[in-house]
């Protein structure tokens, strides 16, 4: 035998040589659940480590994550019964939750990057990302509430926002809305390939967002299709999209390389609440090893293609590097 691949793989100094991919902190965007009130930090149960935090103990979670290595945020607002509408009113609300824990985050730490949802479901009575008529969902209408909120968000100090509504056009009409008033500098990281998954459970849980009637079907994306992810990808780049994600990652490693091959602008993944929920109940049953299932699922995402991951680990990876 004259080939012999083994040989590649005879120690750990040799291993790590030869390891063609890589899984840096600085890769990683860790979403952070935020609440009213003060002094709250409520743990989500299906999201074993995971919890929602009211402004001020949010800031010092952030602080942990940044003394930690953690330098990029995706935070995401569970807003009260009450303030939910048709037409996502709050959502624009520049004294709302979440404008104001964006504030409170860039206040004392204005190194850190915010990445900030544009989407209507944690702020509509209806529980979908779009304007609900009659069962459908209006899709220009929607535009203007997500221009909107965009705006509020780039005011409040948002670096970069990312819309995860899947109506189309919203790309250009935030480019637009955002160049209009000053914030060329924001930059939009577009969920491009949202397919309509039953892995955001556990999100839902979260933020009680999950649609009161229906499914969301009419703008996710069919699981069973990739070409499809090209359109919108392609679509999002000609509208102006600094970032193209995919969501959620696990299932959907091939269509991460698909948009990773056609495209030249850096490629997220969305590690899902699901993708977290499984592992981390596997590994409380003692089922698998739930560090060990982190860092192969993470590498997997990075080795498929994807420049960046929004993950539920990023917290736990950090810990697990500070003490390596
Ligand atoms: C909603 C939104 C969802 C997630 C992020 N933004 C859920 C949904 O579309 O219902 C899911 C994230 C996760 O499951 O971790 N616009």
């Amino acid at each position: 035998m004259i080939r012999r691949p083994r040989r590649n793989r005879q120690t750990q100094a040799i291993r790590d040589m030869v390891q063609e991919t890589t899984l840096d902190l600085q890769d990683l965007i860790f979403p952070l659940f935020i609440i009213e009130g003060e002094n709250q930090k409520q743990e989500i149960p299906s999201m074993p480590g995971i919890y929602r935090y009211s402004i001020d103990t949010l800031v010092e979670e952030v602080r942990a994550c940044v003394e930690l290595g953690i330098k990029v945020f995706a935070p995401f607002p569970s807003i009260p019964e009450e303030k939910k509408d048709k037409y996502a009113k709050e959502s624009y609300n520049p004294e709302g939750l979440f404008p104001s824990a964006i504030r409170a985050i860039k206040k004392e730490f204005p190194d850190v990057a915010l990445v900030t949802d544009v989407a209507m479901d944690p702020y509509s009575s209806d529980g979908h990302d779009g304007i609900v008529e009659n069962g459908e969902i209006l899709n220009d209408e929607t535009l203007e509430v997500l221009g909107k909120m965009a705006l509020v968000q780039a005011q409040a100090g948002a670096d970069i926002v990312a819309p995860s509504d899947m109506m189309d056009g919203r790309i250009g009409h935030l480019r637009k809305v955002l160049d209009e008033n000053g914030f060329q500098k924001v930059a939009i990281m577009s969920y491009t390939a949202k397919y309509a998954s039953a892995f955001y459970g556990p999100f839902r849980d979260a933020l009680g967002s999950a649609p009161k009637a229906g499914d969301k079907k009419t703008y996710q994306m069919n699981y069973a299709n990739s070409r499809e992810a090209l359109i919108e990808a392609e679509l999002d780049t000609l509208e102006g999209a600094d970032y193209l994600m995919v969501k959620p990652a696990l299932s959907y490693l091939d269509v991460i390389k698909l948009l990773r091959d056609n495209s030249n602008l850096p490629i997220a993944a969305y590690n899902i609440s699901g993708e977290y929920a499984m592992v981390k109940a596997a590994a409380q049953n003692g089922w698998v090893d739930g560090e060990k299932a982190m860092i192969e699922i993470l590498t997997s995402i990075r080795r498929a293609g994807a420049d960046i991951i929004l993950t539920y680990f990023a917290k736990e990876y950090a810990q697990y590097l500070s003490k390596k």
